[in-house]
Order: C-alpha cells, then sequence, then structure tokens
C-alpha cells in the first residue's frame, strides 16, 4: 500500500476535472445523495437501479434539486447488479465506482438469505470484475458496521471484528474479503466504507425493514407509538449522510499509487441509546409542531441479530482521508426533520 497520509484538499480535488463516476443504488438513500453531489460539482455519474428497495421519487428530489443543465450530465440505467452483462455497461469509461446497491436489513437476510446472498456477495463480485474488466481507477464500496458482529470491544477498530450474527453480516464482510483479494491479484484500489447506522433525507421510512430514524419519526408525527426492540439502553453510532458522502468522496479521491486497499469506519463517533433517540426526536418534532401528543414508547423483546452496543473509532478515516463529520445526531436530526415531517404528512393526506 503506497497510500500518501494525512488530510488533503478534497474540495480542490473534486473541483479540478469533470470526472466519470458511476453510482450504483442510486434511487436508494445514501446513492440518491452521493448522485446529487456528484451532479453539483459539475461530475459525469452514470448511475445504476433496479428499484429492488429504492424509488424513483428519489431520482426525481434529486432532478429537481439539481437542476436540468446538471442533470443532463447524469444518466441512469435501470437494471439489476446480478446480471454481470449490465454491470459491464454501468462500469464502461467509469474512473470511480462508489457501489451502494445491496439489500440491507439484518431481518431480512435473516428471513430471506438466499436473496441477501445474490445481490450482496454475487452483485458485488459482479460490480468488482466489471470494474476490473473496464479499467476504473478505484472502487469505493458501502461496507458495514454489522462485520463487528459479536465483537465486544468498544470503540469499533477497523482492524478487530468477531463472529457474523446474521446473513447480511456475512456478506458485507465476504464483499470486503473479495475487495482485498482483488487488490492482490488484479492490482486494483479497493476502498470499504463501514458504514455505522446512517440516517437523513430520503432513507425510507416504510415497510418491515424500516431503519429506525425514519420509521419512529413518522410514528412520532402521526401521535402513534414506537417500538423498542429490548430495554432501550441498546446504543447506536447514528451517522448523518452529509458525513457519509463526505467519506465516500474522499475515499474516491484521496491520493494513492498502486494496488489499495483499506476499509474506514465511517460514524460520527458518538453513542446514542434508543431511549435517547425516542427522546430526541419527539423534542425536535415538537419544536416544528407544537401541538403533536408526544406519547412514551412500548418495549418488546430484543431482535434476533442485533449486536448491544455500537460505537466507531474513526481515526483511520479521519489520519489517512481528512475525514472530519460535520454534523452530530442532534445536528443531523435537526437539519433533517422538516423532510420527516412533509413525508409524514403527505402519507397520511
Ligand atoms: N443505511 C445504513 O444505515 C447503512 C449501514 C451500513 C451499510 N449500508 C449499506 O449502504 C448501502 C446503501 O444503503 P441505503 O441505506 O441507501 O439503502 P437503500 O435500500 O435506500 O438503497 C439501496 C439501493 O440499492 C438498490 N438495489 C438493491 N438491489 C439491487 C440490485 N440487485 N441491482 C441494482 N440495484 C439494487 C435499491 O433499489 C436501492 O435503491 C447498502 O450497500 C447498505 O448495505 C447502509
Amino acid at each position: 500500500m503506497t497510500a500518501m497520509h494525512g488530510p488533503f484538499d478534497m474540495p480542490a480535488t473534486l473541483a479540478s476535472r469533470s470526472r466519470r463516476w458511476l453510482v450504483t443504488g442510486s434511487a436508494g438513500f445514501i446513492g440518491s445523495h452521493l448522485l446529487e453531489t456528484l451532479l453539483r460539482a459539475g461530475q459525469q455519474v452514470v448511475s445504476l437501479d433496479n428499484f429492488a428497495t429504492g424509488h424513483r421519487s428519489n431520482l426525481e428530489e434529486v432532478r429537481q434539486a439539481v437542476g436540468d443543465e446538471a442533470w443532463s450530465r447524469h444518466t441512469f440505467i435501470e437494471g439489476d447488479i446480478v446480471d454481470p452483462r449490465t454491470c459491464q455497461e454501468a462500469c464502461r469509461g467509469v474512473e470511480l465506482v462508489l457501489h451502494q446497491a445491496a439489500l440491507g436489513s439484518v431481518p431480512r437476510s435473516i428471513e430471506d438469505p438466499l436473496r441477501t446472498h445474490a445481490v450482496n456477495a454475487t452483485g458485488f463480485l459482479n460490480m468488482l470484475v466489471a470494474a476490473r474488466d473496464q479499467g476504473a481507477a478505484r472502487f469505493v464500496f458501502a461496507a458495514s458496521s454489522s462485520t463487528y458482529g459479536d465483537h465486544p470491544g468498544l470503540p469499533k477498530v477497523e482492524g478487530v471484528i468477531g463472529n457474523p450474527l446474521s446473513p447480511y453480516a456475512v456478506t458485507k464482510y465476504l464483499d470486503e474479503l473479495y475487495a482485498s483479494v482483488f487488490t492482490r491479484t488484479y492490482g486494483m484500489q479497493t476502498m470499504g466504507l463501514r458504514y455505522f447506522n446512517v440516517f437523513g433525507t430520503r432513507q425510507d421510512p416504510n415497510g418491515a425493514y424500516a431503519a429506525v430514524i425514519p420509521n419512529w419519526a413518522q410514528k412520532i408525527s402521526r401521535g402513534e407509538v414506537c417500538l423498542i426492540n429490548g430495554d432501550g439502553e441498546t446504543t447506536r453510532d447514528f451517522c448523518y449522510i452529509a458525513n457519509v458522502v463526505q467519506a465516500n468522496l474522499r475515499a474516491a479521491l484521496f491520493p494513492a499509487e498502486g494496488p489499495a486497499h483499506e476499509i474506514f469506519n465511517v460514524a460520527y463517533g458518538e453513542q446514542t441509546s434508543l431511549n435517547q433517540l425516542h427522546g430526541l426526536l419527539g423534542e425536535n418534532l415538537k419544536a416544528l409542531n407544537p401541538e403533536l401528543v408526544l406519547l412514551p414508547p412500548t418495549y418488546r423483546d430484543f431482535r434476533k441479530g442485533d449486536v448491544r452496543h455500537s460505537l466507531a473509532d474513526i481515526s483511520k478515516a479521519r489520519d489517512m482521508l481528512g475525514y472530519a463529520p460535520t454534523h452530530s445526531v442532534r445536528q443531523g436530526l435537526r437539519e433533517a426533520m422538516p423532510w420527516y415531517l412533509a413525508q409524514a404528512s403527505h402519507a397520511c393526506a
């Protein structure tokens, strides 16, 4: 690994020229934010999604946010990463890949491990092969904090992991292994970003596998009771989307030569319990709508496959990429709150 260490001027590097990027999973939560940021920054973007969990409305929101000129620099491919030809087509002429497409959710993977494996493992391998064949300069991908599994150590440091607790976690770890082997055997540059509970606008509040923040924001805004798995003292290192976008751009653009493979934690670096989160959401939503009646949560059994505590050590990303998260949980919630409220009122209308 011959990466140069220390911070670099990411915004200047991004602005220095227009590159061709591929964002997979662009109709989803994280992918749509990457697409939006890249288009705003004058970049050319190919993006790929099959709408398995993503929405056309997310792409439409991006189109409206960036305007016609920026949108004209975007080419969308509707397709499935399980099909190798689609991946080859998407990677053609692409310099930098931000691979986000996957089936998220631990419970989904427990219910349907085959489908999760097909997309997250086989689809991932298809993307790596395509990026190699088409000569992409760097492959940045969404890894996951679930890879820490049952290891009790806190904060989580990249080099120390436990046993996976779900099929989802197995696939995400497998992705890291494949990426490291592609670096060794084909000389590729691969960068895995272990996201810790990301939240922000365009994260789907609906469905059985919804993430906790959009799901609770919707319930609280409608005056419904939230369900907490366990005693509410489970903790997570919730990370606002702006921090995740920054980490992706830094991982894609930081100076590194020759074969390079790195894994980085992407989080804020602070623990929040579910009870605290529930209180914060109520507080923020009530500030926007004083008539809201806040109800206490209902507690039920712990959920299978969930880890008890999660907290990231983000010093590796800070030292190598110059990653400096701009939003705490409170700041992120405050910024996203009007969107949550609007979503809840649309859904009720
Ligand atoms: N949100 C989090 O907290 C979090 C945490 C850790 C890791 N991740 C990872 O980040 C990535 C993005 O997650 P997200 O939260 O934006 O989820 P999301 O469901 O909103 O986005 C995933 C996108 O991938 C698309 N997709 C799924 N299967 C596909 C396929 N076979 N072919 C093409 N497109 C496909 C979906 O339609 C969706 O638009 C995923 O890889 C996920 O595992 C997310």
